[in-house]
């Protein structure tokens, strides 16, 4: 019931059919209001970068939600365990091609396959609009993409990192290096999703 209610919400909301459409045929880990945000964010923002893309939902939201956009997929796409809810594969990869082609968004979307760490000197310093943090959920893990990736965030940009609302390793990384940075603010969540967008000095 809850369910129904949750999707419910999102049906009504702009773009709800869309969204739901997305999140129903795409494969992967996301809540339904955790697609919604992710589609509603990318709005606005062409320079996208993702750390963490599975088999491409988040990233064909993202595509999806601002159409002018350009994302930057970074996942290594090695076999790995992840707090053993999930095995990665280099499968993985095929699927999220197929999905990129299906959703006509492959040709704006450049996908680096390696890890964040190694994908970092491949980045010419451009100012990132939106960045989405989804990749190891180690504490270690979850601070070297913010190290690494969240001071590229242009002021007025946005952040965000999922698995906030789930894993300790995550809120304490995101709380350390994001909520108690008085250089981002505001500061949201959506489910397991936490947010902040970078101040303007
Ligand atoms: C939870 S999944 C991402 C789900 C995806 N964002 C979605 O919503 O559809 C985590 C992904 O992070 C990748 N990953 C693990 N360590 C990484 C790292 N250091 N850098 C980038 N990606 C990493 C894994 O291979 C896996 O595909």
């Amino acid at each position: 019931m809850r369910r129904a209610l949750r999707r419910l919400k999102v049906r009504l909301s702009p773009h709800g059919r869309t969204i739901l459409a997305l999140h129903d045929k795409l494969e992967g880990i996301l809540s339904v209001e955790e697609s919604a945000f992710l589609y509603r964010a990318a709005r606005g923002h062409k320079t996208i970068v993702e750390i963490g893309s599975y088999r491409g939902k988040s990233c064909v939201l993202l595509a999806l939600g601002e159409p002018s956009a350009r994302v930057t997929a970074i996942d290594p796409h090695y076999a790995q365990d992840d707090s053993g809810a999930i095995r990665y594969s280099p499968e993985d990869e095929r699927i999220m091609n197929d999905a990129l082609a299906r959703y006509s968004v492959a040709d704006r979307v450049n996908h680096i396959t390696a890890t964040s760490a190694q994908a970092r000197p491949r980045w010419q310093d451009t100012p990132i609009d939106m960045l989405w943090i989804d990749g190891d959920h180690s504490y270690q893990g979850v601070r070297t993409d913010l190290e690494l990736w969240a001071p590229l965030v242009r002021p007025g940009g946005l952040i965000a990192g999922h698995d906030y609302g789930h894993l300790e390793s995550v809120r304490r990384a995101w709380d350390e290096l994001i909520t108690n940075d008085p250089t981002w603010g505001p500061t949201g969540r959506v489910r397991s999703i936490a947010w902040a967008r970078k101040r303007q000095p």
